[in-house]
């Protein structure tokens, strides 16, 4: 007692400032893993995202902040790179104003916004809305508008790694279907994308396009994930990678005088089409998968309609008979069924 009271006050003072200092250095250090550093580029998000759902862009996509989101440094090459992503860097996103034709079923976007809320929490997941009228796109077709809400996901959620774009009109049916070991893990690319396979422009038979995915590909390479019905590609449910090469892809697919502002059938498309019958360059970074892993429609034999196991139904073209809602219903009654509902014909 009497050495302690003997120090000078200022010695005492410096020492437990030590070793605050240290503890709480040690305090933070420890909670960050080392993989952290390793993999990952320092600044989380810590804050949660504050989306701008209910205000117009003050012009035209391309000339907004969001627009240009950044790439970091491993995935600014077109080399690529391979890894698996986390959880949390996985955002699903519905890109809708819950207008057009799945105004037919009703509160559709409530519905489907909360299935996805569930199945994001349940696998860690980030689950995000944003609301397309927003986006001002010049005088093209509205289904463009899931490109600029593309562009604006990464640019909220600077640790995105992977932005499934889903449409509105999709239910979730297998609420434990896991992304990263099924779909995006680099085992899960070379084990599950088709190679050397015909890619559509309208039916095979009636117009055979010779062109196909490439024989073998670098799954370092892919950065788009996407899948094909009997006619095309579908964009209604696709996987876009935080790269250089997508977001070069997207100002390509966006170039209005030679795209965007054409008269195109299938809007976006037609354009990731038709720049994948064109380029090798993109076929080498664009995979498909069969149609089945995230893109099964409400109707089709076994390569292209619903069936136990799959990920998710999607209404696909349901609004030509008028069976939006009744379809709907019928599938919304059986998420996350496990008894025997539309096995596999094996007639495919
Ligand atoms: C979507 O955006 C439009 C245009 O900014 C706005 O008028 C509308 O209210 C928004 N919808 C919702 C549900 O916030």
């Amino acid at each position: 007692m009497q050495a302690v009271q003997a120090l000078p006050r200022k010695t005492i003072i410096l020492a437990i400032s030590i070793v605050t200092i240290f503890i709480v250095l040690f305090r933070f250090y420890g909670d960050v893993p080392v993989e952290y550093y390793r993999n990952y580029a320092p600044g989380e998000a810590i804050v949660p995202v504050t989306t701008n759902n209910d205000r117009p862009q003050p012009g035209y996509f391309k000339a907004q902040p969001e627009w240009d989101w950044s790439v970091p440094k491993h995935a600014a090459s077109m080399d690529g790179y391979a890894r698996t992503p986390r959880n949390r860097d996985i955002v699903v996103l519905t890109a809708s104003d819950g207008g057009g034709h799945n105004s037919a079923i009703p509160n559709v976007l409530d519905r489907v916004l909360d299935d996805r809320d569930k199945y994001c929490a349940k696998h860690g997941y980030t689950s995000l809305w944003l609301n397309t009228s927003r986006y001002d796109i010049g005088d093209a077709h509205r289904t463009w508008s899931k490109i600029p809400a593309v562009a604006e996901a990464f640019h909220l959620q600077p640790n995105a790694e992977w932005v499934w774009l889903i449409d509105t009109d999709i239910i979730m049916m297998t609420p434990d279907y896991d992304l990263v070991d099924e779909i995006l893990s680099p085992a899960a690319l070379k084990r599950g994308l088709m190679r050397d396979t015909p890619i559509l422009d309208g039916q095979l038979k009636k117009n055979p396009t010779h062109i196909n995915t490439p024989k073998d590909f670098r799954v370092e390479e892919i950065d788009i994930l996407i899948t094909q019905d009997h006619q095309s590609v579908n964009t209604g449910s696709t996987f876009f990678r935080r790269s250089a090469f997508t977001r070069w892809l997207l100002e390509m697919m966006t170039d209005y005088t030679m795209l965007m502002g054409q008269e195109h059938g299938g809007a976006e498309q037609d354009a990731l089409k038709h720049l994948m019958l064109e380029h090798q360059l993109v076929r080498n970074h664009v995979g498909i998968y069969p149609q089945r892993k995230f893109n099964a429609y409400v109707q089709g034999g076994d390569n292209m309609g619903y069936r136990d196991g799959d990920l998710l139904v999607h209404f696909a073209g349901c609004w030509v008979g008028g069976k939006c809602q009744e379809w709907f219903e019928e599938f919304w009654g059986k998420k996350g069924h496990k008894d025997v509902w539309k096995p596999l014909t094996g007639s495919a």
